[in-house]
C-alpha cells in the first residue's frame, strides 16, 4: 500500500528508526543507493520560498539516480486553478513521489488521498516533518541516543516546527519541553496526540509559559523564526510578545553543559536567537542542515520500498 509522509506520527517509532538508521548508511556511502534510476522522476512543488528543502530534494533526488522536478506553484495550474486531487492524479502517471510545500494541511491530505505514489511534506503551515527526520539524525549524531532526551523548545509554540517535534520527539521516545507565551501555544489536538504517542514510548510532553523552568536539565535546545512565512504582518506584536524566549548565551546556560543548539534556519539572528548560540561551541546548525539531504534520501528510498 502506498505510504505517504504529511506528519510525523505517519511513521511508528520502528518506522522512524529504520530510517534515521538508512540515513546514516546513505550519508556513509552517498552514491551507492540508486532506486530511482531509469531516471525516475519526483516532482518537487512549492508555494512557499525555499532554499534547504529545495536543494536537499533536488541533490538528493539526484544522488538517488532521479530527476528532481521543481515546480513552483506560481508557474503551474496548482493554486486555485486546479485541485490538489485532480493535480495528483496528473503527475503520478509520470513521477515516481510528489514532495509538496504549502499552506494548509488540508491540502497535503486531498493531495495522498487519491494517488498512487509517495506524498510528502515539504512544510505545511501546521508541521515540517522532513526537517524533523533531520534534526533526530543530528541529535542521534551528537548524542549517541534519542529515547530519553530531553528537548526543549522556546519561542512560536504555535509554530509548524514545534508540532513536528511533539510528534517526532514523543514518537522517539524523547521528553519533549515547549515554554511559549499562553497567547503561542500548540494546538491542542497535537499536543494531545503528541501525549498518547509519549505513553507508549516513555517520552513525555510539558507545555510551559517560564522559559528559565524549561531549560533546567536541558540535552538539547531549540528555536525558530518568530515570524514563519504567511506571518510577516505580525512581526511587531510577535517580537513584542516572545522576547523573553531568545536563546541566548544567559539562556543556554540553563540548559545542561553539554546541550546542543539546534535552528532549522533560515535564523533571524538577534531575534530568536544571539549570534554568539547560534554561530558558538553547542550550536551544531550546519550538521543540522546538511542532514536534510541524508534523511530525505532515506526517506525517498524507505516510502518507495513500501509501494
Ligand atoms: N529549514 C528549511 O526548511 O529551510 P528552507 O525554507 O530554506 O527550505
Ligand atoms: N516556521 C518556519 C520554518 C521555515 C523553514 C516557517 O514556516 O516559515
Amino acid at each position: 500500500m502506498t505510504r505517504h509522509f504529511l506528519r510525523d506520527d505517519d511513521l511508528t517509532q520502528e518506522e522512524q528508526t529504520a530510517i534515521l538508521d538508512l540515513a546514516e548508511r546513505i550519508k556513509a556511502d552517498r552514491w551507492g543507493h540508486k532506486p530511482l534510476a531509469g531516471p525516475q522522476t519526483v516532482a518537487v512543488i512549492f508555494d512557499k520560498s525555499s532554499t534547504r528543502t529545495r536543494v536537499s530534494f533536488a541533490v538528493g533526488i539526484a544522488d538517488l539516480g532521479g530527476v528532481p522536478l521543481i515546480i513552483s506553484t506560481a508557474n503551474s495550474q496548482l493554486g486555485g486553478k486546479e485541485s490538489p486531487s485532480d493535480t495528483a492524479r496528473v503527475l503520478e502517471r509520470q513521477v515516481a513521489a510528489i514532495v509538496w510545500r504549502t499552506y494548509g494541511q488540508a491540502g497535503l491530505v486531498e493531495m495522498a488521498s487519491g494517488t498512487t505514489v509517495p506524498v510528502i511534506n515539504a512544510l505545511s503551515d501546521e508541521f515540517h516533518p522532513c526537517q524533523l527526520l533531520a534534526d533526530l539524525l543530528t541529535i542521534r549524531e551528537h548524542k549517541g541516543r534519542l529515547a530519553g532526551l530531553t528537548v526543549t523548545f522556546l519561542g512560536d509554540g504555535a509554530d509548524n516546527m514545534v508540532h513536528s517535534y511533539l510528534l517526532a520527539g514523543a514518537t522517539a521516545g524523547m521528553h519533549v519541553r515547549v515554554a511559549c507565551p499562553a497567547d503561542y501555544s500548540p494546538d491542542e489536538r497535537v499536543v494531545a496526540d503528541a501525549d498518547a504517542i509519549a505513553v507508549q514510548t516513555g517520552g513525555s510532553i510539558t507545555i510551559y509559559t517560564d522559559a528559565v523552568e524549561a531549560m533546567a536539565g536541558a540535552d538539547v535546545v531549540v528555536t525558530d523564526t518568530w515570524v514563519s512565512m504567511g506571518k510577516e504582518e505580525e512581526k511587531a506584536e510577535r517580537v513584542a510578545a516572545l522576547g523573553g524566549y531568545k536563546v541566548d548565551a544567559d539562556m543556554m546556560a540553563l540548559a545542561k553543559p553539554d546541550a546542543i543548539f539546534l535552528h532549522c534556519l533560515p535564523a533571524d539572528r538577534g531575534y530568536e536567537v544571539a549570534s554568539e548560540v547560534i554561530d558558538g561551541p553547542q550550536s551544531v546548525i550546519w550538521d543540522e542542515a546538511e542532514n536534510r539531504l541524508h534523511a530525505q534520501k532515506a526517506l525517498l528510498v524507505w516510502l518507495l520500498e513500501q509501494a
